[in-house]
């Protein structure tokens, strides 16, 4: 029997190259899908879901809607919009992007984990995996700014690897991992690509390739560790 997989945040840059790659996939039996703003046409083999994740009643409904999940690959994430982008010093910090970077990018996860864990506990290899970013690594930070959007990350890494712990006894099939993509051309990166360096910017669809790599490859012993688009394990 194939795989069962959720990509929350199936229309964004990464979120629907992974949907793709995932809908082709012969070893997987189902492809369900988030989208939030813009309904998605339908496509074959895919089970679309209106999801605001900042909003726990939206996801207690997915969950409810869904009987059988594997994979559940968390892609939605907050840079910028409405007038907010990410900070170069501290002058520039709001409490309103603060907020938001945080109720986007760090608290869904473990409400998700929250509502699908009795999925996954059923699972004989469940996978929980969420795109984070390398600018949330706390031991990598050398050159600064871009507070929200860090500290959000690093509270996302912190929540996942405190669930990794929780899990290892109570759900000894499952692997928990936060992913770093590389930059994308996506809409996210899209303001910040100028000096990105020629050939390290990547296509959605070469992203969703190694991240589906690095996950194929996850097993239980390997739960709470931070990943490298490349499949390096990267520093908290
Ligand atoms: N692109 C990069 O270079 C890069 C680098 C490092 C890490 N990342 C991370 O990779 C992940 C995917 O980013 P991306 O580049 O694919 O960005 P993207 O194209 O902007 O996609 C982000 C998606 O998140 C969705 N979203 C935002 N708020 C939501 C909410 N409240 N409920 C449900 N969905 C919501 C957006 O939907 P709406 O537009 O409809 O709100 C959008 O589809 C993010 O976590 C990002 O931080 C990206």
């Amino acid at each position: 029997m194939g795989r069962h997989v959720l990509v929350v945040g199936g229309q964004g840059g990464i979120g629907r190259a992974l949907v793709e790659a995932l809908r082709h996939d012969e070893a997987v039996d189902a492809v369900h899908a988030t989208w939030h703003h813009q309904a998605p046409a339908p496509l074959d083999g895919v089970t679309w879901w209106q999801v605001d994740v900042t909003d726990e009643a939206s996801i207690q409904s997915l969950a409810e809607g869904i009987e059988t999940l594997d994979w559940l690959i968390n892609a939605v994430g907050w840079l910028h919009g409405h007038g907010a982008g990410p900070e170069k010093h501290s002058r520039e910090i709001s409490r309103d992007q603060f907020l938001r970077a945080m109720e986007v990018n760090a608290l869904p996860s473990l409400l998700l984990a929250k509502h699908f864990r009795p999925h996954l506990k059923r699972s004989s290899a469940g996978v929980f995996a969420v795109i984070s970013a390398r600018l949330g690594s706390i031991g990598e930070n050398r050159i600064g700014g871009w507070y929200s959007y860090r500290a959000s990350k690093a509270a996302l890494n912190m929540a996942l690897r405190t669930l990794a712990v929780e899990w290892r006894r109570e759900l000894p099939s499952a692997a928990v991992a936060a992913l770093h993509p590389g930059t994308t051309d996506t809409p996210l990166s899209k303001p910040f690509q100028a000096r990105v360096p020629a050939g390290q910017l990547f296509s959605p669809e070469t992203t969703a390739a190694y991240l589906l790599d690095v996950i194929a490859q996850l097993a239980p012993e390997h739960s709470g560790r931070f990943w490298s688009f490349d499949g390096d394990s990267l520093p908290w």
